[in-house]
């Protein structure tokens, strides 16, 4: 058997049409232009190319995009200065301060200084409080391309085994909860866990973010489970760079349906992001 490819490129595009049709009726209804301000301290190059793709996204969405930057010597009093304003501006409806930070900072308590309804990466500490606790919340953009993509494939998830590999608090804690809330029965493992490759044979629902490239072998996968790999790893070989999830590909020998890298989840992230934009705007106008 081979596992069917989730294609989470072509399912990206459609979400960013639909989302572009609905801010063009936002804006022809209520004159409304939903506002994202991106915020990069620093040189990181990775962070470089994420910021740039969210800019251009955001534009092609008719949204409106506000780029700031801070030198990596910016004090944490100037970053938090700066969300401040933002939280403030009433064209802005949705504030990323692109992560990691300078290791100066303390990245918890700048999270915190976003406006709760306008954190539409889902980290501050209401939001992940509302999350867990069942309530409205921001929703975690790569946790929510995941689950869009699983309901897509299954449906109901009611029921299922679903072990989440990885612990972090952009992924794997919020990727949980979502599950749970799906009436999964869900399994965080990491890297402590004892059979770990025990464990994931029993998954009906396998997520794979450790940022380990290859580190799911094929014999970890039970027969037709869905696989869905949310690793990005620049690994070198033969001094080329190539992009590789979490997840071996001879995994695709067993699974039923499988996430590729790039591809995948990849694309979904910043689709999420922009649906969270415009969910924040509609929010803050009553409009949702
Ligand atoms: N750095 C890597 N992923 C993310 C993300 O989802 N949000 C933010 N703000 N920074 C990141």
């Amino acid at each position: 058997m081979s596992a069917a490819m989730i294609d989470g490129k072509a399912f990206a595009g459609a979400l960013r049409e639909k989302i572009a049709r609905e801010v063009a009726e936002l804006k022809a209804a209520h004159g409304l232009v939903p506002g994202l301000a991106v915020v990069l301290v620093g040189q990181d190059p990775a962070s470089e190319v994420y910021v740039r793709s969210k800019g251009t996204q955001t534009r092609a969405a008719g949204m409106a995009s506000f780029g700031h930057r801070l030198p990596e010597t910016a004090s944490q009093a100037e970053l938090v200065a700066l969300i401040e304003r933002l939280n403030a501006d009433p064209a802005v409806h949705g504030i990323l301060v692109q992560l990691p930070l300078p290791g100066h900072m303390d990245a918890a308590a700048v999270i915190d200084a976003i406006a709760p309804a306008k954190d539409v990466d889902g980290f501050h500490i209401s939001n992940v409080g509302l999350l867990g606790t069942g309530q409205k919340a921001m929703v975690p953009c790569t946790p929510l391309g995941c689950l869009m993509l699983l309901r897509d494939r299954h449906g109901s998830l009611s029921g299922l085994n679903a072990v989440v590999v990885g612990r972090s608090n952009i992924v794997g804690k919020p990727m949980a909860q979502l599950l749970l809330a799906e009436d999964c029965t869900v399994t965080i493992a990491h890297s402590r866990t004892k059979d770990l490759a025990d464990l994931c044979r029993r998954a009906d629902i396998l997520i794979a973010a450790v940022g380990r490239p290859g580190m799911v072998k094929r014999d970890w996968i039970k027969p037709g489970a869905t696989v869905i790999d949310v690793g990005i790893n620049h690994v070198e070989r033969d001094g080329n760079f190539r992009l590789v999830g979490d997840v071996d590909a001879a995994a695709a020998e067993v699974a039923g349906a499988l996430t590729p890298v790039p591809g995948g989840v990849g694309p979904m992230t910043i689709a999420c992001l922009l649906a969270n934009t415009l969910t924040a705007c509609r929010r803050a106008h009553g409009l949702a």
